[in-house]
């Protein structure tokens, strides 16, 4: 039975961006996390409906960033290497980022966003535009047959009936198939106290201890793991029918880790929550005593994650001016909930500027390099992770 150990108060929808006229019109819901001690599972208590979040004004976009494009890029390249794949699906394709690099003949997507599955069947990829499950599983494999390669990318936590969605990759999946999928890791989480990663979006936070129980649920079996930098540290999951592939030393090495954290036990999450609730403290604290000194401090990213940070803190434009942000679905709305003002870096990121708190720390790097103007002029960015960083 899962059991609540983390309230993060009233949340909006995070990816909700909004133009200013809809202020008044948001849908607000209790943001709790409970921990399931009988498969380890770490879930919202509440999920919100998919509808609500996935639908055809989502606004993001997965090849909006370098590290992004080149992620999936390297991942296809690998999986080619590794497995030739003649049939391949992608669940949860966005705007096409991962299938350009495979052939329009032999890959298909599933992608419930509306916007989205348009760019990618304009493209010649033939997308199917609802959510996965049994049915999306079985009017595929009746229209062009079972997968070699079935890929996922940050896609996986997001579906609540997770045990169903595993059913319906197994149900797909050829013999000798490998289903490879990747989310936010949990360890990586608990480690971080990075809890922005919990939002309505993400049903599920994975530990590599719940997967193991629950593919082998579905009748499958984890036989590799990676560890990934992107979206703050996640994994990689290599999976396929029980007994087809030898059990790379990876899995074991990752479920004795996690094991050896705690990630089994409820007082790890309890501490967790204290440490989640010191985390805020500390934000609130920097924030405060840089506007006090009369500074300007501005948002980096519009980003679900930080949708969580700036509710649970209650930090608004009293705190930040606005928010600055690459995709031009988000600029000239408001941010979820909070309402911060969003605009492009081009006309926001200016001379003006003292400090930038990370919305997307995740590509702290890759802003960072970017940005080296601004921190030549003594420009200083911030994180919830880490403070300030020099
Ligand atoms: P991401 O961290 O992937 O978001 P989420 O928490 O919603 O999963 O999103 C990064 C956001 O940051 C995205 O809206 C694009 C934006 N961004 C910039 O504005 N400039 C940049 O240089 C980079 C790397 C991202």
């Amino acid at each position: 039975m899962k059991k609540e150990f983390l309230d993060l108060g009233v949340q909006p929808i995070a990816n909700g961006f909004l133009p200013e006229s809809n202020a008044d019109k948001e849908y607000f819901f209790n943001l709790k996390v409970g921990f399931n001690s009988e498969n380890y599972l770490v879930s919202l208590m509440d999920f919100v409906d998919l509808d609500m979040m996935f639908n055809d004004s989502y606004a993001y976009r997965a090849s909006m960033s370098s590290t992004m494009r080149s992620h999936f890029k390297e991942a296809s390249n690998n999986f080619k290497e590794n497995f030739s794949p003649k049939d391949v699906l992608e669940i949860g394709s966005n705007d096409g980022v991962f299938i350009k690099n495979f052939s329009k003949e032999n890959t298909v997507a599933v992608e419930p966003c509306g916007n989205f599955s348009k760019i990618t069947n304009n493209l010649g990829y033939k997308t199917y535009n609802v959510f996965w499950d049994m049915n999306a599983s079985n009017k595929i494999k009746s229209e062009s047959g079972k997968k070699d390669l079935i890929f996922s990318a940050n896609c996986m936590c997001h579906i609540p009936d997770i045990a169903g969605a595993f059913g319906a990759v197994a149900n797909i999946l050829s013999a000798d198939g490998v289903f490879i999928f990747e989310d936010p890791s949990l360890s990586e989480m608990i480690k971080r106290v990075s809890y922005d990663q919990i939002y309505d979006e993400h049903a599920h936070i994975f530990s590599v201890l719940s997967l193991s129980e629950l593919l082998g649920q579905a009748g499958l079996e984890i036989f590799k793991v990676d560890k990934l930098s992107v979206h703050g540290g996640s994994h990689r999951i290599y999976a396929s029918h029980k007994s087809k592939f030898p059990v790379d030393k990876s899995v074991m090495d990752a479920l004795r880790f996690e094991k050896e954290m705690g990630l089994d036990i409820m007082e790890t999450y309890r501490t967790f929550a204290r440490n989640v609730e010191s985390s805020k403290e500390r934000l609130v604290n920097i924030l405060r005593s840089i506007k006090d000194s009369g500074k300007k401090i501005v948002s980096y990213g519009a980003t679900s994650k930080s949708t969580t940070i700036f509710n649970y803190c209650k930090i608004s434009t009293n705190l930040i001016d606005y928010i600055v942000d690459t995709t031009p679905e988000k600029q000239g709305k408001i941010s979820p909930g909070m309402h911060i003002p969003i605009v492009s870096p081009d006309e926001g990121f200016d001379e003006s500027v003292d400090f930038a708190f990370l919305g997307a720390w995740n590509f702290s790097d890759e802003i960072i390099k970017k940005e080296i103007d601004f921190c030549n002029r003594g420009g200083k960015f911030i994180s919830h992770l880490d403070g300030l960083i020099d």
